[in-house]
């Protein structure tokens, strides 16, 4: 029960990794407040953590309005009181070479994956103080440290989170709110079957090579990663802020 008497909140928690974080945090004791623009992906979530016998609410959101996210943590207040914990996984995959991003393109990377957590912690701070502190873990990604054919607007969003996570762990270190991010390698997900429109053979291929690309020569689950925010989340990573955790197989390593 590493999480007990916590409360946390967790974007992009309606699949993938993200639900993984909130079924691990909800096992360790933290009632969690998912927020994802999956209406359906969230209630189940919900609905597993619930047979699970832990506690859990969905509350449908899109990270990249300032306004729904703050409802968020506004909503979770209200259910739980005061937040502990917050996980920002929500992201867009959105990739290609700088002259096929366009405008829109641009917009809404930046808009999910770094004005979104900017947003959730700007409004989660005053209930954060009130609880005499917090943890706040972005998920960023290998992609935050370096390039990767076709990349461009993903990894330039993963890179200005990793700078967001260290700016506010500055600034925010007096008010005992710690800022991490964990930096997750190739981790089999629907956001990696869906990378790109491959079909059949492109898509066998570009399976085995993205885990051939690390020393364990396979794709990390979900909860490899979950693990690792569950280490930053808890009282376990007192002294620990402003960094990134690389979960990676190795890839990054080499
Ligand atoms: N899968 C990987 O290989 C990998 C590698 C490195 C980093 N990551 C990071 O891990 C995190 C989770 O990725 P995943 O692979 O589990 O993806 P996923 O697609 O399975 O889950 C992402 C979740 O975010 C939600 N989401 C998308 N836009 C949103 C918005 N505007 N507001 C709220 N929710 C929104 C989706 O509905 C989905 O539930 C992301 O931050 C991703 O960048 C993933």
């Amino acid at each position: 029960m590493r999480l007990e008497n916590k409360v946390a909140i967790v974007t992009g928690g309606a699949a993938g990794i993200g639900r993984a974080i909130c079924e691990l945090f909800a096992q360790e004791g933290a009632k969690v407040v998912i927020g994802d623009i999956d209406s359906g992906g969230g209630r189940e979530t919900v609905a597993r953590i619930e047979d699970a016998g832990g506690s859990a609410k969905f509350v449908s959101t899109d990270v990249s309005q300032e306004s729904q996210a703050q409802a968020l943590v506004e909503k979770a207040v209200s259910e739980y009181g005061a937040i502990n914990v917050l996980v920002n996984d929500a992201a867009a995959f959105v990739f290609g070479q700088v002259q096929d991003v366009t405008d829109a393109d641009w917009q809404r990377v930046f808009g999910v994956n770094v004005l979104g957590p900017s947003y959730m912690v700007k409004h989660v701070l005053g209930t954060m103080r009130e609880a005499g502190g917090g943890s706040i873990v972005n998920i960023a990604s290998v992609s935050s440290f370096i390039a990767q054919p076709a990349f461009v607007p993903y990894n330039t969003s993963k890179g200005a989170l990793l700078q967001l996570t260290r700016c506010m762990a500055m600034d925010l270190a007096p008010e005992n709110i710690r800022v991490n991010c964990v930096c997750p390698g190739a981790i089999l997900t629907q956001a990696t079957e869906l990378h790109r429109e491959f079909t059949g053979e492109e898509r066998e291929k570009f399976l085995s090579d993205a885990a051939d690309s690390n020393f364990m020569k396979r794709f990390g689950q979900p909860k490899e990663i979950a693990y690792g925010a569950l280490f930053l989340a808890s009282d376990e990573s007192s002294f620990m802020t402003g960094q990134p955790l690389i979960i990676d197989g190795g890839a990054t390593a080499q």
